[in-house]
């Protein structure tokens, strides 16, 4: 790919105001730059880097109206040769065509979408944090931008790739657990819907629960089936518990969750954490008992943005509280993330293709 570039000159770049040793925060930074390519005649075509500034859209751009706009969520790290490593990003480029595809958004060449984050990071490499902990967000988009108001696919689009350095998704990182509201009013997906894709309208959908959540005193909602019998996943992450002999159960994908590249990567690592990780169905009774019992020890949940985040408490909506274990952070969760942030970070070799140089 021919990616045409038009550079800021070096007097308007911010870089100079960014301060890499700062507390950057979540996705609050914009580099100096973007990534952009349309879609119209029916084929993928313009891809260029130009400065990081609005767009312009006709006010009847589809998206706008209909929704229809999808997007993913990657990181990249700095390792201790100076070099910036992409992680599994190729799995994101998957996922977007499997988004693009529920929302009928034109398919996209996985390779066209890894050339041109890695151009984008490269052009930007500055503004790599470096505080502990700290990496670059990666946030790719495509969104429909052809000016009709029928209720039909757009002819026209545009992907864009933005990052952002960022630290921790949940302030309270992988050492404070926080509390899920499990909601039996709201729900994220259902059976036939786009539950299972990265479409910008379930995110929408998510923040009239992420208010109630709030009430109770919960990060986020643990959402249930639409009939309230199963556990399915959070706004932002998939859940998982662990049994007292180390077992790991993350719920089975089903068309109303989204296949998190955390969980997948977690269930490959399965013989280096040296325990046993399954898909299965999650009876929501059947979890609480457990977990009374003491059968379950700990729990969390699984994303890019959010890593590996314990669970400490669950409440519902009569304020009955359940608390895992003891509500700290375990051991096998501290494990977990310590091993899977290793081979993020470049400490500890991972499967193979997993961390890719930029
Ligand atoms: N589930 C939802 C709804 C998400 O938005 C995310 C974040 O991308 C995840 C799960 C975790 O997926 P991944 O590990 O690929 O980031
Ligand atoms: C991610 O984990 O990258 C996500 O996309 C979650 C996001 C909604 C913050």
């Amino acid at each position: 790919m021919e990616i045409t570039y038009n550079l800021k000159p070096d007097s308007e770049r911010r870089i100079e105001q960014f301060k890499p040793d700062g507390d950057v925060g979540f996705g609050k930074l914009r580099t100096d730059h973007m990534f952009l390519m349309d879609y119209r005649d029916g084929e993928w075509q313009d891809p260029r880097i130009v400065p990081y500034a609005p767009f312009e859209m006709a006010p009847g751009a589809m998206s706008l109206h209909y929704g229809q706009s999808i997007f993913e969520g990657a990181k990249a790290y700095m390792h201790d040769d100076g070099e910036i490593y992409t992680f599994r990003l190729d799995k994101n480029a998957e996922r977007m065509n499997r988004s693009a595809e529920i929302v009928c958004i034109p398919y996209l060449d996985e390779q066209v979408q890894l050339d041109a984050i890695n151009a984008l990071i490269d052009v930007d490499r500055l503004w790599f944090p470096m505080q502990q902990g700290a990496c670059m967000y990666i946030r790719p988009f495509i969104f429909a931008t052809e000016d009709r108001l029928s209720v039909s696919p757009s002819n026209q689009y545009t992907f864009c790739v933005m990052i952002s350095p960022s630290g921790a998704y949940y302030a309270a990182g992988v050492n404070n657990a926080i509390r899920l509201l499990i909601s039996k009013k709201f729900h994220r997906a259902v059976s036939g819907g786009t539950g299972a894709s990265k479409a910008a309208g379930n995110y929408a959908a998510s923040l009239r629960a992420g208010k109630a959540a709030a009430e109770y005193g919960a990060a986020q909602v643990l959402y249930l089936d639409s009939t309230n019998t199963q556990i399915e996943e959070v706004g932002a992450m998939n859940h998982f518990h662990v049994l007292k002999d180390g077992t790991i159960i993350i719920p089975e994908f089903t068309d109303t969750i989204l296949q998190s590249i955390t969980s997948k990567s977690i269930m490959e690592l399965s013989e280096i954490l040296g325990c046993e990780i399954r898909q299965e169905t999650v009876m929501l009774d059947q979890f609480i008992a457990d977990i009374q019992s003491g059968e379950i020890v700990e729990a969390g949940g699984f994303g890019t943005a959010a890593v590996v985040s314990p669970v400490g408490s669950y409440i519902f909506e009569d304020n009955t509280v359940v608390t895992v274990g003891d509500g700290k952070v375990g051991k096998h969760i501290q494990r977990i993330y310590q091993v899977y942030t290793d081979i993020q970070n470049g400490k500890m070799a991972g499967p193979e293709g997993w961390v890719k140089k930029v």
